[in-house]
């Protein structure tokens, strides 16, 4: 039987600590499939959902056993159209395990069947969030071994789209 998992996100943008779950994921499960979240109405995108997706399929196109997807709704739909029962989640500090064991609970009375795998974030990213790397990268610093350049790179293109709009308007 082949065993897929499920990491869902937002994804705003994927980063070195969410690629490392993945990596380490991988010799779990026979395939992973990256969901990526529209963002619910409290929590504003920087990225599409097209750009996010762009951006992982690109950093794993060589990877077989990952597939990337945008999903809508509950994860708990999702997971069972996709015939999963595993939910792949990162913990990066206690901080995290509030939130997540709700989620996992919530996501358990909803559908039984429905197990989360949980794996600590490796250290040196526990402090990594989507949040700080867009705050970085919009100061103008550093985010190397944070984030993939295809990252950067987006970002910047994105960032030089939103001057040209302000520029034009005036
Ligand atoms: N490394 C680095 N950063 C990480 C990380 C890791 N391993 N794990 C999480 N993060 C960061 C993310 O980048 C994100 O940063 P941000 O807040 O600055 O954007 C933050 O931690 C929160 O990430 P996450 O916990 O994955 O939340 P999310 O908002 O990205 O995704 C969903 C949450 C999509 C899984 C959840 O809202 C969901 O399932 N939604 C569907 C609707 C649903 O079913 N709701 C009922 C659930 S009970």
């Amino acid at each position: 039987m082949i065993k897929t998992a499920v990491y869902p996100g937002s994804f705003d943008p994927i980063t070195y600590g969410h690629i490392n779950i993945i990596e380490r994921g991988m010799k779990l499960f026979d395939k992973i499939i990256i969901a990526i979240s529209y963002n619910q109405s409290d929590k504003k995108s920087f990225f599409s959902i097209e750009e996010r997706v762009s951006i992982i399929k690109k950093i794993f196109k060589n990877e077989k056993r990952i597939a990337v997807e945008p999903f809508k709704g509950l994860l708990v739909d999702y997971v069972k159209s996709k015939n999963a029962e595993i939910v792949l989640r990162g913990l990066r500090t206690v901080a995290d395990f509030e939130f997540e064991l709700q989620m996992s609970l919530a996501n358990k009375k909803m559908n039984s069947k429905l197990e989360t795998i949980f794996m600590m974030t490796e250290g040196k990213y526990s402090f990594l969030s989507s949040s700080i790397i867009k705050e970085i990268l919009s100061l103008g610093g550093s985010v190397r071994d944070l984030v993939p350049d295809v990252v950067v790179e987006k970002f910047n293109e994105r960032l030089r789209e939103r001057k040209t709009d302000i520029v034009s308007w005036e």
